[in-house]
C-alpha cells in the first residue's frame, strides 16, 4: 500500500513513521510512505501558501492552486484519482472499520491543512473522504495523518508479523481487550491470575472473554450496547 501525505511539514510526518512496525513496513516494500511538500507548489517568489478569508474573520486559509497542483502531482504520477482524505474536525470520526476499509486500497492520499483551513473549492475538486480522529482541534492535520497511517498499515498483511493479533484486539467486535500478564508470576505482590497459568485452554477463553466484557462495561458502555452477548454473558454484567 502506498500513502502520499499532502503537507506543509514533510519532515514531521516522515520522522515520525520510519520507525519501529512501520518502518520495519516500509524497509520491507509492503508499504511506502511519501510526503509531498505542498509549498514546492507555491506560485509567488516568497512561496507562501496561504492568504486572508473573503469575507474576514480570524486567521488564514491555505489556498487552493498549491494544494491542487500537489495534489496533480501525486494523480499523473499514478495515471488515476486516488481517494483523497481530507482531515479535519470536521470529517467523520475514524474508527478500526475505516482503518480495514482504507487498508483494502492500493494508495492513498492524506491531505493535512493549516492555518484555519484550506480553500472549499479545492476540496470540493479533489477530496474523497473527510476524516476526523476525534471531537477536539489540532494545530495541523499531520498528527491525524499519522495516525491513519499507523491504524491503517497493521491491517495490510505482513505488517505485522503475527497476523492473528489483530484477531482478538479491541474493537474487533465491539469489545475492549482484556488485561494480560508475563513473567514474573508475582510483582510487586500483584499475582497473575490463576487461570491463566492452569492450562486449560476453555477456562482461559472464558475468562479473558469476561474481562473483555467488564472492562468494556466500566470504560465503554456504548461500545456494549454494540456487541453481540449471550444471555449468560447479559447476565453476567447484569451481577
Ligand atoms: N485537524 C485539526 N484537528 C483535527 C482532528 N481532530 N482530526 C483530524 N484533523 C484535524
Amino acid at each position: 500500500m502506498h500513502f502520499h501525505i499532502l503537507t506543509l511539514f514533510p519532515d514531521m510526518v516522515l520522522g515520525g513513521l520510519h520507525t519501529s512496525i512501520i518502518g520495519r513496513a516500509v524497509k520491507n516494500q509492503l508499504l511506502s510512505i511519501e510526503a509531498v511538500n505542498i509549498r514546492d507548489f507555491a506560485f509567488n517568489k516568497h512561496q507562501s501558501v496561504d492568504d486572508y478569508p473573503y469575507g474576514g474573520g480570524a486567521g488564514m486559509l491555505m489556498q487552493a492552486e498549491p494544494v491542487y497542483l500537489a495534489f496533480q502531482s501525486v494523480a499523473e504520477k499514478l495515471k488515476k484519482k486516488p481517494r483523497v482524505v481530507y482531515l479535519s474536525p470536521q470529517g467523520q470520526t475514524f474508527s478500526q472499520k475505516m482503518a480495514e476499509e482504507f487498508a483494502r486500497e492500493e494508495d492513498l492520499v492524506l491531505l493535512c491543512g493549516h492555518y484555519e483551513g484550506i480553500d472549499e473549492r479545492v476540496l470540493e475538486e479533489i477530496v474523497t473522504d473527510y476524516v476526523s480522529i476525534g471531537d477536539y482541534v489540532l494545530t495541523g492535520g499531520e498528527l491525524p495523518a499519522m495516525v491513519m497511517v499507523d491504524a491503517i498499515s497493521r491491517m495490510v498483511p505482513g505488517v505485522l508479523h503475527n497476523d492473528v493479533s489483530t484477531e482478538f484486539e479491541s474493537f474487533q467486535d465491539n469489545l475492549l481487550e482484556y488485561p494480560q500478564y508475563s513473567r514474573p508470576e508475582e510483582w510487586h505482590g500483584k499475582k497473575v491470575p490463576p487461570v491463566l497459568l492452569s492450562g486449560h485452554h476453555a477456562n482461559i477463553e472464558k475468562w479473558r472473554r469476561e474481562q473483555s466484557i467488564l472492562r468494556t462495561w466500566k470504560n465503554r458502555p456504548d461500545l456494549l450496547e454494540k456487541s453481540i452477548l449471550t444471555e449468560a454473558e447479559k447476565e453476567f454484567i447484569k451481577k
